[in-house]
């Protein structure tokens, strides 16, 4: 383990010559400490216990991690290294279910395997191919997102009230955040917006990493229980929503951080707009509607003892899903590098994909 502050702008993934340094989310805001992982083990570990998370964080990090795994293999043949990296493939897959940037990496980084293992280059060349991959999905994903947040801007007026739940920022992401972009790119073009952070029960992402993230850039954040969102709707002082995404669906039903879904209940109820903001890769059209998206369970102990100290009674039956679905009905605008899409999302969104040419 390393402690590494890299000043406001913490970068949650780092690629260092030959290991991944990964920023430990759960610390934050306390604690600012750089882990240092050497093997696919240790990355399925810190995307399991959310170490790193955010769909776009951990789809970089499988991709480190499938180079991590493959590199036992690159002293071998060339067949030989492809099954390591199907085998640590396969294994990365089964560290969180609902997020789809998991597996369009890993299965990006399969694709670009196969093509390197073609019988012309040694599984050491292979390897380092493996590694140009995941670098070019770290950096694509900047890209993308200060191109969504440049999308996004385009619904933001100057000193208009924001409300945003969990946290899709620079820390889910490889820089800006889906989200949080708009916010950025505001600051940086002098437009003032106020937002309003959710704290996002269980695990306080909105708390511990919005709320961090956004105060450490000067941005005008403040922070509420997620239970006050409807009365800061009803006081007038919110104008519009803005939430990341773990996966889209054919149909434009969203799944994100549980709780997202009541947001764009109480959004609609006070005609605010509902936008979601995420990269074509966060968007499945091989799954038809949000029904079909798997949705994650985790450990009772986030809720009974999530503070440290237990809060509720020994042996409580808890339910505990990690997401939820916003039906596609309560979704005003979906935000992509691409533009800005509107409903029908079955039909704009196949539009979308239909017309990015394939490599
Ligand atoms: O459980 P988490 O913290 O991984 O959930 C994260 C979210 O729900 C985010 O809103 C989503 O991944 C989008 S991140 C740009």
């Amino acid at each position: 383990m390393t402690t590494n502050s890299r000043g406001k702008d913490l970068q949650s993934v780092i690629w260092a010559a030959d290991h991944l340094q990964l920023l430990d989310q759960r610390l934050l805001p306390e604690e600012v400490l750089y882990l240092e992982l050497r093997t696919s083990e240790d990355v399925w570990e810190a995307i399991r216990h959310l170490k790193v998370r955010g769909a776009p964080a951990i789809g970089i990090s499988a991709a480190y991690g499938l180079v991590l795994g493959s590199s036992e293999a690159a002293g071998s043949s060339p067949d030989a290294w492809l099954a390591a990296v199907g085998k640590h493939a396969e294994y990365l897959a089964t560290s969180r279910p609902t997020a789809v940037n998991l597996f369009w990496a890993l299965d990006r980084m399969k694709r670009r395997a196969a093509e390197l293992a073609d019988g012309s280059r040694t599984a050491e060349q292979c390897q380092e191919g493996l590694l140009s991959e995941a670098i070019a999905i770290q950096s694509e994903d900047e890209e993308t997102c200060r191109l969504i947040g440049e999308h996004a801007l385009e619904l933001f007026k100057d000193g208009m009230g924001v409300l945003t739940h969990c946290n899709a920022g620079g820390l889910a992401t490889a820089r800006y955040g889906t989200a949080l972009a708009p916010f950025y790119l505001a600051q940086e073009n002098g437009i003032n917006l106020k937002i309003y952070a959710d704290e996002t029960r269980p695990v306080l992402q909105g708390a511990r990493l919005t709320a961090f993230e956004l105060q450490q850039a000067g941005i005008d954040v403040t922070l509420i229980c997620d239970n006050m969102a409807g009365m800061v709707m009803s006081k007038g002082w919110v104008d519009a929503v803005i939430v990341g995404t773990d996966r889209v669906a054919a149909n434009g039903d969203v799944a994100n951080k549980i709780g997202t879904y009541s947001v764009a209940v109480l959004a609609k109820a006070h005609g605010i707009p509902f936008y979601v903001a995420c990269p074509m890769s966060t968007i499945d059209l091989e799954t038809p509607t949000g029904t079909e998206i798997p949705i994650e369970e985790r450990a009772a102990e986030e809720i009974t003892e999530g503070f440290g100290k237990r809060t509720a009674p020994e042996g409580v039956k808890v339910f505990n899903p990690a997401f939820d679905i916003t039906p596609h009905s309560y979704v005003d605008a979906i935000i992509t590098e691409k533009g800005i899409i509107r409903p029908p999302f079955d039909v704009n969104l196949k539009k979308l994909f239909d017309s990015i040419p394939t490599a």
